[in-house]
């Protein structure tokens, strides 16, 4: 029998299934909710401050007082408490149970908050990804629940084999369905750079970092379509995925190198940091 899903509802430790969430929650009406992937390695959560400065500056967006000492707390217990070693922690954060559905909020709800740990180890699997136009709001920043926009693409992606998604706004990319964007042009690293229309991925900063340690200069600019179908090779990152080689983008039909020496040395240099 499959051992059952643990988690933390609003500070109780429960097997998933015995969990019980109130209709008019603001997650189920509104989305009104936030949440982290937090992976760990070795049962040590990987740059944890991060994620907390993230999740805190994504509540300080939505004006949400989250205990943030409450929500460490419980992410190390869970990381602590799992049988596995390496994974990852789901944490969600949402405004709390409206007496009756309003889009205006009550004053002072409680905030609400849900977690479990996953096993999970990063895998190298090329990845086949679409473009697509990016349908999402302008505060992509924020790491919200509301994701419909990608939630779609990459369905509609799926259908035609596709892992990912990578989206742009009039032609200038912005990132992957869930992961952000790199790739080598004219020997160069280049990633889009930081505004409301991505996410600050924790992944894409700590490879950003440790490349710079190596004096290797990733570039941050706007950068359009062409350039990617014009890279000579490609890679997404995320908490789940690591760094994700891509082998092709379907509707460009552009194929990449996947042992592009750039993409080995990031890869080399983020393994030989964060999961060793
Ligand atoms: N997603 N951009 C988007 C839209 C994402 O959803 C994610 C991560 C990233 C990468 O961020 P990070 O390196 O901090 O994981 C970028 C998580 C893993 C998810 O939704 O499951």
């Amino acid at each position: 029998m499959k051992t059952p899903l643990k988690g933390v509802f609003n500070g109780a430790f429960d097997t998933v299934d015995n969990i019980k969430i109130s209709p008019f929650s603001r997650a189920y009406t509104f989305s009104d909710s936030l949440y982290e992937v937090v992976p760990f390695f070795n049962s040590t959560a990987i740059a944890f401050d991060h994620h907390i400065k993230r999740l805190e500056f994504s509540a300080s967006q939505l004006a949400m007082a989250v205990d943030l000492k409450k929500v460490i707390f419980e992410i190390n217990s869970l990381i602590t408490s799992s049988e596995f070693s390496n994974g990852y922690v789901y944490y969600q954060v949402t405004r709390g149970v409206d007496p009756l559905r309003s889009h205006i909020h009550e004053p002072n709800l409680k905030i609400e908050t849900f977690g479990y740990a996953k096993a999970h180890l990063f895998q190298w699997k090329p990845l086949r990804v679409s473009v697509c136009d990016d349908i999402r709001w302008g505060r992509c920043d924020i790491k919200s629940t509301s994701l419909l926009g990608n939630v779609m693409s990459m369905n509609a992606a799926k259908l035609d084999n596709c892992d990912e998604v990578i989206m742009h706004k009039d032609n200038l990319l912005t990132e992957g369905g869930a992961s952000n964007l790199f790739f080598v042009k004219n020997d160069s690293i280049c990633t889009p750079a930081l505004n409301g229309n991505i996410l600050p991925g924790i992944t894409r900063a700590l490879l950003i970092n440790e490349l710079k340690n190596y004096n290797i200069e990733v570039i941050e600019d706007n950068f359009r379509l062409e350039d990617l179908s014009n890279a000579s090779c490609a890679w997404l990152t995320s908490s789940t995925k690591g760094l994700a080689p891509i082998s092709e983008i379907s509707n460009l039909e552009s194929h990449f190198d996947l042992y592009h020496p750039l993409f080995k040395k990031s890869e080399e240099i983020f393994n030989k940091k964060f999961l060793s």
